[in-house]
Formats: C-alpha cells, structure tokens, sequence
C-alpha cells in the first residue's frame, strides 16, 4: 500500500493541524457539549466480535448491493453540506471515488457543487439528499432536478427540524456567509497550505457556495440556521407519492418512527443521529440500530451512520442489523489531511481493515 495515511485518527489529527481552525471545528464539531459525537464512536467500540476458526477466508469480497444498486464497498459517503471548506473541489474528489470505488455518495441538499455536476463526476454513483427547507417552490425545484439529473434514490433528512446550538462554530464566529474579523484572517494566514489551495480554487471555479441555491429559479438563499421543520408526515406522504424511485428516510432513531415509516412506503431506514450534531442528549446510533432492527424484522433496509473510524465499524454495524453503512467525518478527515489522496488512503483504510476483521 503507497498511502500515506493509516488510520482515520491520523487523518484527524493531520487536518487538525492544516485546516483553519473555525473549518476544522465546523467538521469535527457536534451540539451541545458534544459527549453524543463521542459516544457513537465508543459504543461501537465496545461491541465485541467473537472470532470463529477453521474457515477458509483466502478469497474475500467486499461488495454489497443496497436500494438494488451493486455497490463495490459495504459502505458509502454520508451527506454533508459545504464539503469544499473543508478542502477546494472537495465534491468533485468524492465523486471520483465514488466511482471508481462503485459506493453512493449520499450529495447534500447544501453541497458546494451542483446536484447536476456531482452525480455526472461519479458516473452515476450518487443519492440525492433533500431538506424539507424554508421555500416548497425550492424543494419542489430540487425534486424535479434531481429527477432530471438520473437520480435514482432520494435521502429525506428529518433529524434537523432546528439548527442545534455548536459552541465551536459560535465560538469561531463560523456564519455563511463568511464574516471577515481579524480573528478569521489570522486563522487563515496560520494555515497557509489550506489557504492558499483554497484561493487558487477560487480563480478555477469560484468561491465555495451552496451551488444547488446558487443555481436555483427560485431565489431561495441558503440560511444555515433555517429550519427544516416541514418535513413532517404530510411532507413525507407527499414525497412518497412524488418520487417513484428509491425513497429513504435519514435520522431515525425511534422504532415507533420507523415502523410508520416503513408503513408509508418509504424503501429504506437511515439509521443516524447526525453524528451527534443535532440533539446531543439523543441514544447512540449503534443502539437505535438494534432495536428499530428487531421492530421492522428483517427485510427492511437499514443504513447506518454515526462515528464509523474503522473498518471494523463497518463491520460491526452489519453485525449489528445495518444493510449498509455510510462514513461522514472519516471521509472529511482525509479530505482535510491531504485533499483527494487523504480521502482516498482513508477508503483504502476503511476498505482493508474491513476486509481483514
Ligand atoms: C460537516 C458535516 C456536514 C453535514 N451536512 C449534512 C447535510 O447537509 N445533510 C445531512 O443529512 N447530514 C449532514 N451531516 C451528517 C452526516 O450525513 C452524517 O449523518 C454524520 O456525519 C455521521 O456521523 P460521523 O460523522 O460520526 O460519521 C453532516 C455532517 C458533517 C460532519
């Protein structure tokens, strides 16, 4: 293996030291004293696997296959918002990996590239994650382009009906639009690289903005503290009979929840607690996991997310009733220690430690 990077704390640790602080804490960071963010990762931890011999194991396959779609990893990437803060042209490495990997790259609502131009640079391999945002002619818009663009599955992400309170970001002074104070200045003088490769990004292609607002008809603006309270029943009902394709629901946590929205026909359950970035007092994912498992039996879909480090956490969460997982921060983290080789050592990573559990 020529990578450089051999595991995703390095990674963390690495773009720890090259991002600019307020960019580095808007990925690591989580809600209210952050203990949830934490505990995901920790719980997963302490499952133990009991090794069983006298199997032969020479050959291993890692592929999957999730919403009827082959899938060359047992994982993919989560969705996340602004990836391009945390490296320039952040969305267009994803969606090389994505496809040369053959895994989903969940794309935000928020994401700094087109829905249009990322599900091009991965050939395909990408899902469309919608907010129930502040403007229904905007998601009515997202929904017809997603349709448009060859979007297969269709993420509705109801963790976030209020922004959680992020000390690190209000400590930072993190908004978006970016405030310009002598504290950003010198947090971005004192990490050059990142600074520097940023500005050169911004000749090639602009400064980093919520391109699917930016491209919209509808004039909508993207407010990072709006709600996304709309997504209630009635929405869901709605978008169920709107989008014939695969629809999953993100942020489930309660089985009540899940059963219901099985019984309305939505195609998969995302398993997540926004990675401890929502309601901090919530139960960690990999416990939600067991029981929304055991309450909609065995042939409903689950996706998990929620402090994957480790292959080995891949591989617990499939143990533990998830048909397929999904990393968020893992893939920011490589991303943030050495653009688009960091985050491809940080699959390699994922990838043979899976393997090799
Ligand atoms: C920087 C960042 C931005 C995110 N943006 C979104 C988003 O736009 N939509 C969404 O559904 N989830 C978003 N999430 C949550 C992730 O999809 C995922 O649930 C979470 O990161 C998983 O936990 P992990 O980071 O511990 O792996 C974001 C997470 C991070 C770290």
């Amino acid at each position: 293996m020529s990578n450089s990077l051999f595991s995703v704390e390095e990674a963390r640790q690495l773009a720890r030291k090259r991002l600019p602080r307020m960019m580095f804490d808007f990925v690591d960071g989580a809600s209210g004293d952050e203990s949830l963010s934490d505990l995901n990762s920790r719980a997963l931890d302490e499952i133990r696997l009991m090794p069983r011999v006298l199997v032969d194991v020479a050959d291993r396959d890692l592929s999957s296959n999730i919403l009827e779609q082959e899938t060359g990893l047992p994982f993919g990437i989560a969705p996340m918002g602004m990836c391009a803060l945390s490296w320039p042209g952040a969305d267009q490495h994803m969606a090389r990996e994505a496809a040369a990997r053959r895994i989903p790259l969940c794309v935000s609502t928020a994401s700094s590239s087109t829905l249009e131009q990322i599900i091009e640079d991965a050939e395909g391999h990408a899902w469309f994650q919608l907010y129930a945002d502040q403007s229904g002619d905007f998601v009515d818009e997202l929904i017809e382009r997603a349709k448009a663009s060859g979007y297969k599955v269709l993420i509705l992400t109801v963790d976030v009906p209020i922004p959680s309170v992020r000390t690190r970001d209000l400590r930072n002074g993190f908004t978006f639009p970016m405030q310009w104070g002598p504290r950003q200045i010198w947090d971005f003088a004192t990490h050059p690289r990142w600074s520097l490769t940023t500005v050169l990004q911004c000749f090639v292609a602009g400064m980093p903005r919520p391109m699917n607002y930016v491209t919209s008809t509808q004039g909508t603006k993207f407010i990072r503290s709006a709600s996304r309270g709309r997504a209630n029943w009635h929405f869901l009902e709605m978008l169920r009979d709107r989008w014939s394709g695969k629809l999953v629901v993100k942020g489930v946590q309660s089985h009540q929840d899940a059963i219901r929205i099985k019984a309305m026909g939505a195609d998969a359950i995302y398993v997540s607690n926004h990675g401890g970035r929502q309601l901090n007092a919530a139960p960690t994912t990999i416990e939600s996991l067991k029981v929304i498992r055991q309450a909609v039996g065995a042939d409903m879909p689950l996706i998990f997310d929620g402090g994957i480090r480790s292959g080995e956490h891949v591989i617990k969460a499939l143990a533990s009733g998830a048909n397929f997982a999904m990393v968020g921060r893992s893939a920011m983290y490589g991303l943030g220690a050495g653009g688009g080789s960091g985050l491809a050592d940080i699959l390699d990573v994922i990838s043979n430690e899976a393997s090799s559990v």
